[in-house]
């Protein structure tokens, strides 16, 4: 499918069922609204939709478009995945073995004829909870294990730790662990179920009182930022628990972290990620399906969801401008 440079693109974005999206929230839908609003076609599908056939893959595809404030179907077509020029890849997490295998049949599309984002081998490698360790240079004590001794070690030594399941997102399954907490063998026992399965332990990071900032990167460079204080009955700071999005100025020392970190992401076949970060520390890299984009338009009144359509042109032009993976 030959395209001119910003002529109408077929775009599909891989998604949770669009009825489950949260309007005025969702950044998924934020990006589908402007690339309609740029009339280009809007395909939309989950993982239920996508397979391997006939050496190809392909899915079964539905065609929307945004009118009076919602969403109506115009077709539902089974579509080899080649036909679309781009492929945004935002199911959200749990990270299981459906989540990666979905990423290994995006894998087997034609790369020359479409362009996925993040880049499904990236997405299969790159795991939100363990990326961090690409940037040691930037974060706070961690480990991960699936030893409860380990853990209890780890305890003792910084007195209050956090305790994070790998293969979840938007606060689900985080506990603060305080030394001397009677619940800590239970904790430790449920959360590793029984030594079976590795956790992350990071040490507690009191900076989280000033609010766990987001920033937004796209194409190696920040494009935005929010912060997020937690409400006053929850430890965590997701929006998705209640927390209250706040303007921020970022540091020097953030920056420069964060313009670091986006260019690094970048050689890796990532491109639209949400860095977290706690004090000066960067303590998650969201590469499955950032949020943000919504509560930046409501606080400061810009719309990076422009930003993100015009990289999909961009990308998707002439084919001079391919993404260049380790360039
Ligand atoms: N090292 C830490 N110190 C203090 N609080 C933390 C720390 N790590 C995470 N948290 C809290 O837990 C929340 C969720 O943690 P995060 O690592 O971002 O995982 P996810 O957002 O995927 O659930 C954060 O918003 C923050 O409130
Ligand atoms: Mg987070």
């Amino acid at each position: 499918m030959k395209q001119q440079k910003n002529a109408n693109l077929n775009m599909l974005f891989v998604i949770d069922p669009l009825e489950s999206l949260v309007p005025g929230h969702d950044t998924s839908l934020a990006v589908m609204e402007e690339a309609d609003r740029r009339d280009h076609s809007v395909w939309w599908c989950t993982l239920h939709d996508l397979r391997l056939a006939r050496k190809k893959p392909e899915a079964t595809l539905r065609r929307i478009r945004y009118a009076k404030k919602k969403w109506e179907e115009v077709e539902k077509r089974d579509l080899p995945l080649e036909k679309m020029n781009i492929i945004f890849m935002r199911k959200d997490p749990p990270f299981n073995i459906d989540y990666v295998m979905a990423t290994s049949i995006l894998s087997y599309t034609n790369k020359k004829r479409t362009i996925i984002l993040n880049d499904p081998d990236a997405l299969r490698t790159f795991n939100e909870k363990l990326g961090i360790f690409e940037f040691t240079e930037y974060i706070p004590d961690t480990i991960v294990t699936k030893c409860k001794g380990t853990l209890a070690s780890f305890l003792k030594k910084h007195k209050k730790i956090v305790l994070k399941p790998l293969e979840l997102n938007s606060g689900h399954g985080i506990f603060v662990l305080e030394h001397g907490d009677k619940n800590r063998g239970s904790l430790l026992e449920m959360m590793t179920d029984g030594e079976q399965k590795y956790i992350m332990a990071q040490r507690y990071l009191p900076e989280i009182k000033h609010g766990d900032k987001r920033v937004i990167i796209l194409d190696g460079e920040v494009i935005g930022a929010v912060n997020r204080i937690a409400p006053p009955h929850d430890h965590r700071s997701n929006l998705h628990t209640g927390a209250t999005p706040r303007k921020i100025k970022l540091t020097a020392d953030n920056m420069e972290m964060c313009q670091d970190i986006a260019k690094r992401l970048k050689t890796m076949g990532i491109y639209f990620a949400g860095l977290d970060l706690i004090g000066n520390y960067i303590t998650e890299i969201n590469v499955t399906s950032p949020t943000g984009i919504v509560e930046i338009e409501k606080l400061y009144g810009v719309q990076l969801q422009r930003n993100v359509v015009d990289f999909f042109e961009k990308i998707s032009g002439s084919g001079a401008h391919r993404l260049a993976r380790r360039a």
